[in-house]
């Protein structure tokens, strides 16, 4: 369970200083339905834009917000089906766009889901302690993104190989940057950072994503829920949901499946990893370039008795597909090749790890051999803005991108996807991708054998989390209240 212990002194100082700032927080029932939250905050809101570090945009912590940089309200889940004519299978492809929470991506929304208890409990005393938020690129953008609405200090931890724009924005909003060795899948080191931070005496709080179940319980109810919502509109009288796939970077995200496969028993979960880093499909490892996806271990948080499928991701067809999708002549031989332009046009909405979901979707459809009734759900994280540099750097590279080279990467990495590089998971397959999880949590971050053994054989350890969104909710009512601004 996540601790709900209240620290009645700690709290105190937490809810005088979000009355000084004019800061009340979201519910998780308010998250999922944008229409519990109050006219007057909406009314607020139409003076905001969508990144402004102003404390009402914890309010846009949603899956609903209008698709529009300034001063949006609320609408329907933001998705996109995916024609067969892009994606090379009958199958119906659906995406849930990041793109339009705050930061650009949805991990702020994980980032509120472990502070959020931490907060209304007193656990987390934003006037004193610095908020710590190790992570694979976005989710320390999310953290740094809450700390400044909170006005409490942030340290944000992510590899020194990631794109320009994340370390550019992090330099502005966060308190402090560390930048750790190596790229994507270097975790480990992030890890030591956190063990040396701790150790450094500094008065601190560290969020890891990797292990906090507040991520889990968010996508859980918020992903999940919105994921359901979709299907509410999308599934006809003949249609079936039949998975969702999700890349796992903290396997925050894969907990929508969860979610789903308890509303759709017969439902899959594929988890997707780069290719050139495959630890769950050979307890592999390598370094890659689909950023925010790390590897290299199994989260804590991941379900993985709960996981039906892994898939790798070849790192050269995210990056190909990238420029196919965004440099003008890769559009333009879209459009010849039947894709709507009303697609074509919103192709950008696709960062490098929301190309390889797709990807990963794409290949699971076509090993169930799915048809036009079946749909497949997979989430886009964040959006090409913020990996502007890298196409620069492509095009610096490998010069100008020429219908030519469109039409290579649509017949390869596109249409071409096969179904290699993946693993049905057997009961013993499951059994060996979470025994992964011993070398990182039992021997190097203080979890224990019996944790360890209770994620596999306690049958009410998920559910247990899984139910706590409620009582959270509660905390934050308490909370605003006592804060008291209406
Ligand atoms: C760009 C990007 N894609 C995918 C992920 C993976 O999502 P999750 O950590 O929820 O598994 C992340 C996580 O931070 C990310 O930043």
């Amino acid at each position: 369970m996540i601790d709900l212990t209240v620290q009645p002194d700690r709290l105190e100082r937490a809810v005088r200083r979000a009355r000084e700032r004019n800061i009340i927080i979201p519910t998780y029932k308010q998250m999922k339905n944008p229409a519990l939250i109050p006219a007057k905050i909406k009314a607020e809101l139409g003076q905001i834009g969508l990144w402004d570090v102003n404390p009402r945009n914890l309010f846009r912590i949603t899956w609903h917000n209008t698709p529009q940089p300034q001063g949006g309200s609320f609408g329907g889940v933001n998705y996109l089906e995916l024609p067969p004519s892009l994606t090379g299978t009958p199958a119906r492809i659906i995406v849930l766009v990041g793109k339009w929470f705050p930061t650009g991506a949805h991990k702020v929304g994980a980032a509120f889901g472990c502070l959020a208890p931490r907060l209304v409990t007193g656990q987390f005393d934003p006037t004193s302690q610095k908020a710590v938020w190790p992570s694979t690129g976005n989710f320390c953008r999310g953290g740094a993104y809450d700390s400044a609405l909170f006005a409490c200090q942030s340290i944000a931890i992510l590899p020194e190989g990631m794109s320009r724009e994340r370390f550019d924005w992090l330099a502005k909003i966060a308190g402090e940057v560390i930048a750790t060795p190596g790229t994507e899948s270097n975790v480990k080191e992030i890890f030591d950072k956190c063990w040396e931070l701790r150790k450094s005496g500094q008065d601190l709080m560290i969020f890891n994503q990797f292990e906090e179940f507040g991520n889990y319980l968010w996508h859980y109810e918020v992903t999940g829920h919105a994921m359901e919502e979709v299907l509410q509109q999308v599934l006809g009288p003949h249609d079936s949901y039949r998975g969702m796939a999700s890349a796992t970077g903290s396997a925050g995200t894969i907990a929508s499946g969860d979610y789903l496969k308890q509303l759709f028993p017969g439902s899959k979960i594929v988890a997707s990893e780069a290719l050139q880093c495959p630890t769950l499909l050979e307890n592999g490892f390598g370094s890659h370039r689909i950023e925010g996806i790390g590897d290299k271990h199994v989260p804590w948080i991941h379900n993985v008795k709960n996981t039906d499928m892994v898939v790798a991701i070849d790192d050269n067809a995210v990056v190909k597909v990238a420029r196919l999708f965004n440099e003008p002549a890769g559009r333009a031989y879209l459009a010849k090749k039947g894709v709507p332009e009303a697609i074509v046009g919103q192709l950008d909405l696709l960062g490098f790890s929301g190309i390889s979901n797709v990807l990963s979707a794409v290949k699971a459809a076509k090993y169930y051999e799915m048809g036009e009734h079946d749909i497949m759900l997979t989430v886009l994280t964040d959006s090409m803005q913020l990996y502007g540099s890298r196409l620069a750097e492509m095009r610096a590279e490998s010069g100008e991108y020429t219908e030519l080279n469109a039409a290579a990467d649509f017949a390869r990495y596109l249409h071409g996807q096969s179904t290699d590089n993946l693993l049905e998971l057997t009961y013993a397959q499951r059994r060996r991708v979470h025994n992964l999880k011993y070398f990182t949590w039992v021997e190097q971050q203080g979890r224990t054998y019996e944790e360890i053994n209770a994620q596999w054989y306690d049958r009410n350890y998920w559910t247990s989390f899984q139910g706590q969104a409620e009582a959270i909710d509660a905390l934050i009512e308490e909370f605003n209240s006592r804060v008291g601004i209406q």
